[in-house]
């Protein structure tokens, strides 16, 4: 079981509170006169990796409260009861073992004194031998032609992850498939996607942990009944519809052959399934072995987390201590996640799930609730856009926001200047936000525009920075499958660390489930069963109910 320490009762808390104190007196420019050696110092080299964590607000005596405060918090216990397979997700009695979804390389796991291994491998190739099938044209639809179309339906993390990792894995998508996904359950959605598409050559992977969320089964039924509409008959569904889930009698239920359902553990999480089953639409689209690279790229980031013991050489744990600093210390609310490659443009929106849904939590883990802030906000666009939209106010406004820049070095195209204009928007960024520029600096380009000095006074306050805003730099050699399973694992590490030193648990999410219930019962009045609402409620439910077209 995971330790409950409250941290801000900690001793190491008031040092870094000190630390804190001492800091926010400095600058982030003045930190590099100060240390030389502070690029090698706070950078990490991984991989074809390098994260230059030095553009932080981070100090030896930072690194050593940290250090305390894990030791503190108890996290070695915690990483090896996550890994030997404890039960850590209590409120669901669960054990937590997405890491074993990429064990390849390793040895047996156990849950309940069971090796999970052999059914992981047993899965996996059970996806292989469908996805080369997929790909060699032997698996046929109902009227003998190969498939073209693959289809996921799911939502949360039955579709958020899958679809990352699709877009960012594009250059390597097998040719004669197209991949759709459709997760609302706003028609619009699935109708969009199923435009232009051929039942005959369609495959529907519906995806789903439990096989009765709302979303997925309604888009699951429009979508065998907008296939039957062509292919009639109901034995057909065998050859275009294919489950993951955990639910076999749901599954079956739904008319989804055994032999076509891919199976995962309730100790895979959602938000941290894309490494199971549910990466199948991943391995349909860039074939089978990209995807086991991806895994093999987050078995190398989870051997670095669990084996590295030195903080300040760990990336999750460098990246987890500056998000709790910037939370708990500096009253950053939001964290962006800013990717300088149009391929991660779904990144952010992948890890605000991850991040959020996992430490998006008011009690601690004793039930009582907490008196310090926990969960970060988690946003962010890819970059260059986001430079021409929002980057205003975290250049020049009253909050500070903790920024991670991504970027690959190599990109997938030839068109080299606009890769060179990516990243030298890129570096330039963090070096502005570090830097900005001072009210001297300003005065003197007005001087040498010309401008005489009434207009100076008058315009130099709006075009000063500030500057002392911190951000982590992650570059990579280039975006590849490996490359891209090390750096999602190395964020879901981050959460972990996270959810354990502000003594939350993290792998429940029980906040998602009083919007679900209640929608249900607004549907039974939406169909004419009238419940007991608020006022505001009830208003709604009759002007609904008045606008709605006969
Ligand atoms: O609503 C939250 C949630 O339970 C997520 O945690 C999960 O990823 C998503 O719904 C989808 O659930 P399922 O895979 O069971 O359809």
């Amino acid at each position: 079981m995971l330790p409950k320490v409250n941290p801000v009762q900690s001793t190491s808390w008031s040092h870094l509170q000190a630390a804190h104190e001492e800091l926010q007196a400095s600058s982030l420019k003045e930190l590099f006169e100060l240390d030389g050696d502070r690029f090698e110092k706070y950078s990490i080299a991984f991989e074809d990796f390098l994260f230059d964590f030095s553009k932080h607000f981070l100090n030896d005596k930072v690194l050593r409260g940290f250090d305390q405060l894990l030791r503190e918090v108890d996290l070695s216990a915690a990483k090896k009861a996550m890994k030997s397979g404890q039960r850590i997700n209590e409120t669901e009695d669960r054990a937590v073992l997405h890491t074993a979804l990429r064990n390849l390389n390793g040895g047996p796991i156990e849950v309940d004194g069971q090796d999970v291994m052999p059914e992981v491998k047993g899965v996996l190739s059970q996806m292989k031998s469908f996805t080369e099938k997929l790909h060699d044209g032997s698996w046929k639809g109902y009227s003998g032609q190969a498939i073209n179309a693959v289809v996921n339906i799911g939502i949360g993390g039955s579709d958020l992850g899958p679809f990352m990792v699709t877009k960012a894995l594009k250059p390597y998508q097998k040719a004669g498939i197209q991949s759709h996904f459709v997760s609302n359950v706003d028609a619009s959605d699935l109708l969009e996607k199923l435009e232009g598409l051929n039942p005959e050559t369609t495959l529907f992977i519906i995806a789903s942990k439990t096989f009765t969320t709302q979303e997925t089964m309604t888009n699951a039924n429009s979508a065998r009944d907008w296939f039957l509409k062509t292919a009639v008959d109901k034995e057909h569904i065998k050859k275009h519809f294919v489950a993951v889930s955990t639910n076999s009698t749901k599954v079956q239920e739904f008319g989804i052959a055994t032999e076509n359902m891919f199976e995962f553990w309730d100790w895979v999480g959602g938000r941290y399934s894309l490494w199971s089953a549910i990466g199948l639409s991943i391995a349909c689209a860039v074939g089978y072995e990209h995807f086991e690279a991806l895994l093999e790229g987050a078995e190398a980031m989870d051997k670095h987390f669990f084996e590295t013991d030195d903080l300040s050489a760990n990336i999750p744990t460098m990246m987890a201590i500056l998000g709790i600093w910037y939370n708990n210390f500096f009253g950053a609310e939001t964290q962006a996640i800013l990717p300088y490659d149009h391929l991660l443009s779904h990144l952010s929106r992948y890890l605000q799930q991850g991040d959020m849904e996992s430490n998006g939590k008011g009690v601690d883990r004793a039930g009582h609730s907490l008196k310090y802030q926990s969960g970060q906000i988690i946003w962010g666009e890819p970059g260059t856009n986001g430079q021409h939209a929002f980057y205003q106010l975290i250049h020049q406004g009253t909050k500070m926001i903790p920024c991670d820049f991504i970027a690959a070095a190599n990109p997938p195209h030839g068109l080299i200047d606009h890769q060179e204009k990516l990243l030298a928007n890129f570096i330039a960024q963090t070096e502005a936000l570090m830097i900005g520029k001072s009210e001297t600096t300003v005065k003197e380009e007005l001087r040498a525009a010309g401008k005489g000095d009434d207009e100076l006074k008058k315009i130099a306050p709006f075009k000063v920075f500030e500057g002392n805003r911190p951000t982590t730099s992650i570059l990579m050699k280039r975006l590849t499958p490996r490359a891209l399973g090390s750096l999602i694992a190395a964020y879901e590490h981050k959460i972990f660390v996270q959810g354990v030193i502000w003594n939350v648990f993290s792998f429940d999410q029980w906040g998602v489930e009083l919007g679900k219930q209640l929608a249900g019962n607004i549907l039974k009045d939406l169909k004419g069963v009238p419940g007991v609402h608020d006022a505001s409620t009830l208003g709604l439910i009759q002007k609904y109910k008045d606008f709605k077209d006969a």
